[in-house]
């Protein structure tokens, strides 16, 4: 029978250090058995729950697109217990995957819009994997417009693809850092001012945002005064989890849980929620 609490076995390909501080660091992971790695569909926007024995299990979003080939990515910030036994583990270690779960990003609803990403810090991950996706696929979508953020440049992730994006015509990659730095010759500015100042159009587009609470404030009315209607704004939630299948309660926020129901909701679903979230 199948266990959904059970984890497949992975092994660690190769581990990344992303960010000058050196807290973010994207693992690839391949299946140790080939039957897992058929089973385990996934859509941009869902995530997996990792495993380290006796250690504990943690919900990450997949960072990888289900176009890229058969390994996984997973980018993790190092904050506690079992994200730093993750930073501590090194290629060749196995670990466990239970997933994918999850509601992703509405693809079909999405194919034949123009795409609007904005984002912020490492909650950029789930969004790169719909970049990744989107561009693969690339005839079915309009326009890309892609808005990210972090505060240095060394604190930006996927520096090599940020670059390779740069350089294609068939998506629009607006790259900002906080304040000034030495060596940097991009944009300038809080992520919701960057919006303002690209103003994508709303026509025909959908917006998808995932950041922190507080650029996600502010992006809000600027994408509303652009006409992007709670339909058309897409959003990430990252509740306390621990089932990740919808049994436990733990992520229950209204009549919704986050782990089943979300982690992507429309603002028009989030302003139907108590604010709890
Ligand atoms: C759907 C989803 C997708 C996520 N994707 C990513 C991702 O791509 N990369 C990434 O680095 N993190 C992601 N997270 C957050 C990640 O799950 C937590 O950082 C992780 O559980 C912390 O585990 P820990 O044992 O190291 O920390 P703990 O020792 O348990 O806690 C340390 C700190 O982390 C916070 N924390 C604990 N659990 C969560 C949680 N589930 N959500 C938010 N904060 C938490 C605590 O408030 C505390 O401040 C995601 C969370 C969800 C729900
Ligand atoms: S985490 Fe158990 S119901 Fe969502």
């Amino acid at each position: 029978m199948n266990n959904p609490y059970i984890p497949k076995p992975v092994r660690i390909e190769e581990i990344i250090t992303e960010t000058e501080d050196r807290n973010l660091k994207t693992f690839k992971l391949v299946f140790l058995n080939q039957a897992d790695e058929q089973v385990f569909r996934y859509t941009p926007g869902q995530f997996a729950e990792l495993s380290i024995a006796g250690k504990g299990e943690i919900p990450i979003g997949i960072a990888s697109s289900p176009t890229e080939g058969k390994h996984l990515l997973f980018t993790i910030n190092k904050v506690g217990v079992v994200t730093t036994h993750l930073h501590n583990m090194s290629v060749g270690d196995v670990m466990g995957v239970r997933g994918p779960l999850g509601r992703p990003y509405p693809i079909d609803e999405l194919e034949g819009k123009n795409v609007v990403i904005v984002s912020g810090g490492f909650a950029f991950t789930t969004l790169r994997s719909m970049i990744a996706y989107m561009l693969e696929n690339r005839d079915r979508f309009g326009n890309i417009t892609v808005i990210y953020g972090a505060r240095t440049p060394g604190m930006l992730l996927y520096k090599d693809q940020l670059k390779e994006w740069q350089d294609r015509d068939d998506i629009a990659l607006n790259v900002t850092v906080d304040k000034e730095a030495e060596g940097w010759d991009g944009k300038v500015g809080f992520v919701p001012a960057v919006t303002r100042e690209v103003a994508p159009s709303a026509d025909n587009a959908y917006a998808l945002v995932c950041g922190p609470p507080i650029m996600i404030k502010f992006t809000q009315p600027v994408l509303t005064e652009l006409g992007f209607t709670p339909e058309t704004i897409i959003m990430s939630l990252e509740n306390r989890m621990k089932c990740g299948i919808g049994i436990c309660g733990r992520c229950n926020v209204g009549p919704y849980y986050v782990c089943k129901d979300g982690p992507v909701f429309t603002l028009a679903e989030l302003n139907e929620m108590p604010k709890e979230y």
